[in-house]
Formats: C-alpha cells, sequence, structure tokens
C-alpha cells in the first residue's frame, strides 16, 4: 500500500528562529504514531540546518525547495544537491509553479534536475498543474500530460517509484481556492495512466502523487480519501504547527481505512 505523504512547503517564510518555533511546535503537537504516513519539512535553505539538528531523533524528514543541477562550481546564488544533502535533506521539491512562473523553469529544465536529484540520492517531489486559464479552455488534460512525460524523461522504471509527483493547480495555490476532491482524483488518476502507459501498471500503482492548493485541516480529510490522493504539498497551512499537524493527524486516519 501507497504510503501517505504530507509535505510543508514553508516557501520564503521563516527566519532561523522562527523556524526554530514552528518545528518545536509541530514535534511538541505531533504526539500520535505515523503509521504508513510520511511527514517532511521543506524550510528555506538557511533554515535547513538548524531544522535538520532540531529533527534528530524525530521521524520528520527534511526536504529543499530547490537545487541546482552540478555537485558544484561557479553559480552563482545556487545550491547543489551534495550541499543538501550535507545538511541532512532528503527530499527537494523541484519545478514548483512558482519556479515555473518566476525564474522560467522549464519541464526540460526540471527533468535535468530531477534525474540529478535521483542519482544524488534525493528524492524529487515534482510539482505539475494548469492555470486557471488552461482549466477553463478545457486543456487540463493536455498540459498535465505534457509537464509528467516531460518531467519524466529517461527517468528509467525503478526510478519513479523513487519520486513524487505533486499535483497543483495553480488557480488553487495560495488563492483558498481549492480543487474539489472530484476534481483533483481525476487528475490523480490521469497522472498515474500515463506512468502506466509509459512504465508498467504495476510501477504506476507505487508512485506517490500529492495534492497541492489550498490544503487546511478543514478540506485535508475528504482529498485524502480519495484513492489516487496519496497525500498533500501544504503551503500556507504549513505555517502554523496546529494547522500542519492537523493534516498530518488526518493523513494518518485516512490512511487506516
Ligand atoms: P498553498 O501552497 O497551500 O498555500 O496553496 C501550496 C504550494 O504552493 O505548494
Amino acid at each position: 500500500m501507497r504510503p501517505k505523504i504530507i509535505a510543508g512547503n514553508w516557501k520564503m517564510f521563516k527566519t532561523p528562529e522562527e523556524s526554530k518555533d514552528l518545528i518545536n511546535g509541530i514535534k511538541i503537537k505531533l504526539t500520535v504514531p505515523l503509521g504508513n504516513t510520511k511527514v517532511i519539512v521543506c524550510p528555506p535553505f538557511t533554515s535547513l540546518s538548524l531544522v535538520q539538528a532540531l529533527l534528530t531523533g524525530s521521524s520528520i524528514a527534511l526536504g529543499a525547495q530547490n537545487m541546482y543541477l552540478e555537485d558544484e562550481g561557479a553559480f552563482t546564488g545556487e545550491i547543489s544537491p551534495k550541499m543538501l544533502r550535507s545538511v541532512g535533506c532528503t527530499y527537494v521539491i523541484l519545478g514548483h509553479s512558482e519556479r515555473r512562473q518566476y525564474f522560467n523553469e522549464t519541464n526540460e529544465f526540471i527533468n535535468r534536475k530531477a534525474r540529478k536529484a535521483l542519482s544524488s540520492g534525493l528524492t524529487p517531489i515534482i510539482c505539475v498543474g494548469e492555470t486557471l486559464e488552461q482549466r477553463e479552455k478545457n486543456i487540463t488534460d493536455q498540459i498535465v500530460t505534457t509537464q509528467v512525460k516531460g518531467v519524466l524523461r529517461e527517468i528509467s522504471s525503478s526510478e519513479v517509484e523513487n519520486l513524487i509527483i505533486a499535483y497543483e493547480p495553480i488557480w488553487a495555490i495560495g488563492t483558498g481556492k481549492t480543487a474539489t476532491p472530484a476534481q483533483a482524483q481525476e487528475v490523480h488518476l490521469l497522472i498515474r495512466k500515463i506512468i502506466g502507459q509509459t512504465y508498467s501498471w504495476a510501477t504506476a500503482e507505487k508512485v506517490v502523487i500529492q495534492y497541492g492548493g489550498s490544503v487546511k485541516p478543514e478540506n485535508s480529510r475528504e482529498l485524502l480519501t480519495q484513492s489516487d490522493i496519496d497525500g498533500a504539498l501544504v503551503g500556507g497551512a504549513c505555517l502554523k504547527a496546529e494547522s500542519f499537524v492537523t493534516i498530518v493527524e488526518n493523513a494518518i486516519l485516512t490512511s487506516k481505512k
């Protein structure tokens, strides 16, 4: 059975001092056994070391929000997979819509970074999703298919089992508008079918597909009960320990069913 994976994308929030408070709050509030649920926090680069130290002995994993595709070199302002590993990261978010929108990241570039992450021992959380305009034009399937095929290019079937796809409709990110559980499930199933056609159905069944976009304690339970929704990538609601932990608890409850 696929695990449920809840990841908190802290985005460009939290100084080291604030990060300390948030992670301590999560640790104090998260008292139930995780079971088949995994929890990941993705603070900004400047808080990674500190959060890693505070996570010692806990089962919460550490992720970054981006990386470059070389181990080292003259790439001013970039952070390498080797550096992320050295501070204890095991996950990295790649191709978030904000990276695509503000930093012009393409499927091809995201694919190169995903391959580098996999060969560096990092599990990439690769984001895909359509804009409101694309949804209204009824081209969501086409857009998501192109994105999924593009980001998975030249990734082997054994590797694809070790990555996470996050479906994040752009119109639902930070807007308070969530895809309905049925709308999300439909795209998740499409993504699983694309993976099934590209690899095999057995492989597709193993891939974790998270939903992201205004996930909150109130809507998380219903979203997480959908058969192809295997977790959540949480933005706004992960910045408060209480709401993040409630979402994790809902994931634990739904994975017991
Ligand atoms: P949100 O962000 O939960 O604030 O909508 C999700 C994301 O961008 O990963």
